[in-house]
């Protein structure tokens, strides 16, 4: 009897959660267009946040970020190698174990199940190879290194599973579709359960499933207005990229762009599979499901081929869906949320306040509970990217020298070590601004109003009221400072009490 009255008491009261995240999945160039079941099945059912943000846009500090809750000034994940703390020694002594997945296993008492690509050097062998199952994970399947499709090494619980290029077998979005079934068909039945699956699609080398290889046939990269123009206002790198591009480069994008839905389809598929399994086991009504990833990306914009890394919408905004127990349907959310607030909100929703953490977000259940007015909600948030260089000439650019990184012919570099910038994004009734900051030898601003020029195709640093330049400027500076509750800030504490801007009475800084 107390097994079953426990049971009854766990079973019925502490929700399950998932957490599907896929890997540089745009929003902004139509990135969830070919995931029409994701959008039924998630969106549909439950709320779309339009102003979904991720900390950095790069897949390693991203999903440090996403794990820890902390923005990268405060998880010490630069970039996507070991010496900059991707997954490396470092991160395992003093971050790891703090990740909400370890906070939900050792706390709220949850069974948790990891599938996927998790940090991009994970499976290194100076920092513990496959044999190093990060701490919070009950059942661990990672990737070892970066997203594949075949040819492949997962860690299973620590012991190396090699994979070849059968699609029956091998396929890895359906790999981790199929392992996810088994965790739900053989997880315990008497403790709620987190499962993290974590897609390599529609990351490069965007191979699509056979069945899906002649799909989108004649889809082409969006030509928004920023496509193939030339960011002359804008900083170094940009200014180096050739415009018109050439029609090699043209092609190529084209081409990654429809292998990118291709491979979607396959992470639809995978969707559709998790949410009737639990359906059909009755456990669909007491789970919450998060959808979402960990970057944006571009194809053209700017004159850039493709990747991510650019402070600019394409690159930071990110798709988020989440259905749940205690979310209405259809609901869309304009409340400005970020990576940083995933780990708080899934916390929260074990019952564990993100006060007893040193996280930085702040958990957006009460938004999606409908108990959070919109006055009260925060208006800003910190992105911060730290630009990859290398230390000898790229064999594409030798012209530029050392410093660049990630170039195509013609010296277009997508990545530089003076890419580094820090910008704070204001989502708010009376302004939707962004002002960054870069770390570089010109100390170059970009400020962009995303009301009037939602393409970003206007900087107007140079032009923009003064004094709302220089709250910007501060509002950078305290949270680039900021650690845990100092970064959670609410609306009153954050609001640029200047002209054109709606100010609370109570506001301390103005
Ligand atoms: C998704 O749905 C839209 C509208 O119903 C349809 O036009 C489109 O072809 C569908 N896409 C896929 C990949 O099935
Ligand atoms: C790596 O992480 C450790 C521990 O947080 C930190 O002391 C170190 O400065 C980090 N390295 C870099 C390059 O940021
Ligand atoms: C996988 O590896 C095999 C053997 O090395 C190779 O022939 C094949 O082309 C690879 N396939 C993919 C998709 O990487
Ligand atoms: C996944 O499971 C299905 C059903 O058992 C099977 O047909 C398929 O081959 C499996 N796929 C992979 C990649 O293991
Ligand atoms: C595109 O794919 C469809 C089948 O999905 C096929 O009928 C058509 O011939 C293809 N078109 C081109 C240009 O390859
Ligand atoms: C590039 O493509 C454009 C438009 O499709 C065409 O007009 C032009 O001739 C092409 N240039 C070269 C060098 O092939
Ligand atoms: C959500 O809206 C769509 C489109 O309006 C509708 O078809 C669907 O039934 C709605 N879903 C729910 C659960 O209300
Ligand atoms: C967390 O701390 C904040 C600020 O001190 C407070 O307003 C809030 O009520 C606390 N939340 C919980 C659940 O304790
Ligand atoms: C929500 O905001 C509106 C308008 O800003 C205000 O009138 C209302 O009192 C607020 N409600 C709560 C519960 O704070
Ligand atoms: C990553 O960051 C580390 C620490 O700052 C630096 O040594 C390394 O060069 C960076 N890697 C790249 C590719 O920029
Ligand atoms: C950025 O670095 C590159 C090479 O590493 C250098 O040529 C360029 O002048 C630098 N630009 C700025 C604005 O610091
Ligand atoms: C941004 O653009 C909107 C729409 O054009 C305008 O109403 C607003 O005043 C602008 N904000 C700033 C700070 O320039």
């Amino acid at each position: 009897l107390p097994t079953l009255l426990s049971c009854l008491l766990i079973c019925v009261t502490v929700p399950n959660i998932v957490l599907v995240l896929t890997d540089d999945l745009d929003i902004t160039m139509g990135g969830v267009s070919p995931l029409n079941k994701t959008k039924k099945l998630i969106g549909d059912a439950g709320i779309s946040f339009t102003n979904a943000f991720v900390a950095s846009p790069l897949c390693c500090p991203s999903r440090a970020s996403i794990l820890t809750g902390k923005y990268p000034h405060n998880h010490h994940v630069i970039n996507n190698t070991l010496e900059g703390n991707c997954s490396s020694k470092a991160w395992q002594k003093s971050e790891e174990a703090q990740t909400f997945p370890a906070l939900l296993k050792s706390f709220a008492g949850y069974q948790t199940f990891f599938a996927g690509k998790y940090l991009n050097q994970y499976g290194h062998s100076e920092a513990g190879g496959v044999e190093h199952v990060p701490p919070g994970w009950n059942y661990w399947v990672g990737l070892e290194k970066n997203s594949k499709y075949y040819n492949y090494t997962l860690s299973l619980n620590g012991k190396a599973q090699k994979h070849g290029a059968d699609y029956s077998k091998d396929y890895l979005t359906d790999v981790l579709a199929n392992m996810s079934l088994d965790f739900l068909q053989y997880k315990s039945n008497y403790q709620p359960f987190f499962m993290m699956v974590s897609t390599p699609a529609p990351h490069s080398p965007w191979t699509a499933a056979p069945q899906y290889q002649d799909r989108f046939n004649t889809t082409k990269a969006p030509r928004d207005p920023n496509f193939n123009v030339h960011g002359k206002d804008k900083h170094w790198l940009i200014r180096q990229a050739k415009t018109p591009m050439s029609n090699s480069s043209v092609q190529f994008l084209d081409d990654a762009f429809r292998k990118r839905w291709q491979t979607l389809l396959s992470v639809d598929d995978l969707v559709e599979k998790i949410v009737e399994r639990l359906e059909v086991r009755g456990e669909l009504d007491n789970t919450y499901i998060f959808f979402t990833s960990d970057n944006g990306y571009h194809t053209g914009q700017f004159s850039l081929p493709v990747d991510k890394r650019q402070l600019y919408e394409f690159d930071i905004r990110v798709p988020l869906m989440v259905r749940g127990p205690n979310i209405k349907p259809n609901q869309t959310s304009q409340m400005l949320v970020a990576n940083v607030d995933l780990g708080p909100t899934i916390l929260d929703i074990a019952g564990y306040s993100v006060n007893k953490t040193q996280m930085d977000g702040m958990s957006f259940l009460p938004i999606m509970e409908g108990r959070m007015n919109s006055s009260s909600w925060r208006t800003d948030i910190l992105v911060e990217y730290e630009g990859e260089g290398r230390n000898v000439s790229d064999p594409a650019c030798p012209l530029l020298g050392p410093g660049v990184s990630e170039c195509f012919p013609d010296c277009v570099c997508e990545d530089s070590y003076n890419n580094t910038y820090a910008c704070v994004r204001t989502v708010a009734p009376s302004a939707n601004l962004q002002y960054c900051e870069f770390d570089d030898n010109e100390v170059f601003a970009e400020v962009y109003n995303v009301t009037a020029d939602p393409y970003q195709l206007t900087n107007i640093a140079k032009t923009i009221d003064q004094e709302i330049l220089e709250k910007m400027n501060h509002r950078l500076m305290l949270l680039q400072s900021c650690s845990g509750q100092s970064c959670r800030t609410p609306v009153n504490k954050s609001q640029l009490c200047v002209q054109g801007f709606s100010c609370d009475i109570t506001v301390n800084n103005c």
